[in-house]
């Protein structure tokens, strides 16, 4: 069968959605791409936010963390990374002998947009003697800058590991305060970047979706506010947010406060219960366009014609290897 190649993706003339295709196009095509994957030694990783036929056609799906680890990993030569360009990076920052190839190269992140490696340098000057601890949603050359990286499953072990007792964080003010509270022996100043499609939720607007389903129970990203995070039952990365429906065997509803695309593992691991965003309205606000711009037409031209090689700089690609191998060396725990 000939599928039409995919255009220079413009997201917002042309918004992907896989959908378009009929249900034999999809299967076909997700047959196609098993065997592209095959043949070109290739793992395929989604995160729990991409589009529902591209996390199906994935070997794994999960959240930042477990994405980075497993690229490193599996026995594959070849990561096609279904996510954004900074999880792309970092997969080729700890797997520098594979290929790393991001279907979209669009696919940017607005909170890693938020800091550069010249505002971080600005920052440091004024904050001497801090450690610099910087979520893994930035770029390869700020990781670079930091002594040490996190992302939401291990943030708070990371900051109370640290010797240091001084700390910046970089660049989720929203999840930075929330590592404050969890580790409130450390004097922790925040940069002041987010990401918008968590934080224009507010508590007023998951209290009226709880006002209607008073039973429901409430799971949060640690990226929302902290007054979604006061009405949370649960606040952790995304793939613990799915395990989270686990610790609640009683309740049949719960809200979600993260964008909408991870609902689709949610359905998938727990069938018989209720899942609805945390603003009422799926897809309305909590929806990231930036993972939504991989499709399954673009993951088959990634394997295809090797579309869209990542690099980055040997010297940027060791000093964000040193950040991110001492987060991974930190027990949970911590
Ligand atoms: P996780 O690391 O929890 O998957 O989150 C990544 C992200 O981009 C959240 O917006
Ligand atoms: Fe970046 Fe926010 Fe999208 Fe996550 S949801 S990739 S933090 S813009």
């Amino acid at each position: 069968m000939n599928l039409p190649v995919s255009p220079i993706h413009d997201p917002v003339a042309n918004p992907v959605s896989g959908s378009d295709l009929s249900p034999a196009a999809v299967v076909e095509l997700v047959a196609e791409i098993r065997a592209l994957a095959r043949e070109q030694d290739a793992v395929i990783l989604a995160h729990n936010y991409q589009l529902p036929e591209v996390q199906q056609v994935a070997d794994h799906v999960g959240d930042s963390l477990q994405l980075a680890i497993t690229g490193r990993e599996v026995k594959q030569t070849t990561i096609v990374f279904c996510g954004v360009h900074f999880m792309a990076e970092s997969a080729k920052v700890l797997a520098p002998d594979k290929r790393v190839l991001l279907p979209n190269l669009s696919a940017g992140c607005s909170l890693a947009d938020s800091i550069t490696a010249e505002s971080l340098e600005d920052w440091k000057a004024r904050y001497p003697g801090h450690a610099v601890v910087t979520y893994v949603n930035s770029s390869a050359e700020v990781k670079a800058l930091s002594d040490i990286c996190c992302t939401s499953a291990n943030a708070a072990s990371v900051v109370r590991s640290l010797p240091q007792q001084k700390i910046l964080f970089t660049p989720d003010k929203n999840l930075g305060a929330w590592v404050k509270s969890k580790v409130p022996e450390k004097e922790i100043v925040i940069y002041d970047g987010c990401c918008p499609v968590h934080d224009v939720l507010r508590g007023a607007s998951v209290n009226k979706v709880k006002g209607e389903r008073p039973l429901a129970v409430v799971i949060a990203h640690p990226e929302c506010r902290a007054d979604v995070l006061e009405i949370a039952d649960e606040i952790c990365s995304t793939t613990a947010m799915i395990g989270a429906v686990g610790r609640h065997p009683e309740a049949r509803t719960f809200i979600v406060a993260t964008e909408h695309g991870i609902v689709h593992q949610m359905k998938q691991r727990w069938p018989g219960k209720e899942f609805i965003i945390a603003d009422g309205c799926i897809g309305c606000r909590m929806h990231c366009p930036y993972m939504k711009m991989v499709d399954l037409m673009m993951v088959r031209d990634a394997l295809q014609r090797g579309k869209h090689e990542i690099t980055v700089p040997a010297d940027v690609a060791d000093g964000a290897r040193r950040a991110l191998e001492r987060m991974i060396a930190v027990p949970r725990d911590a």
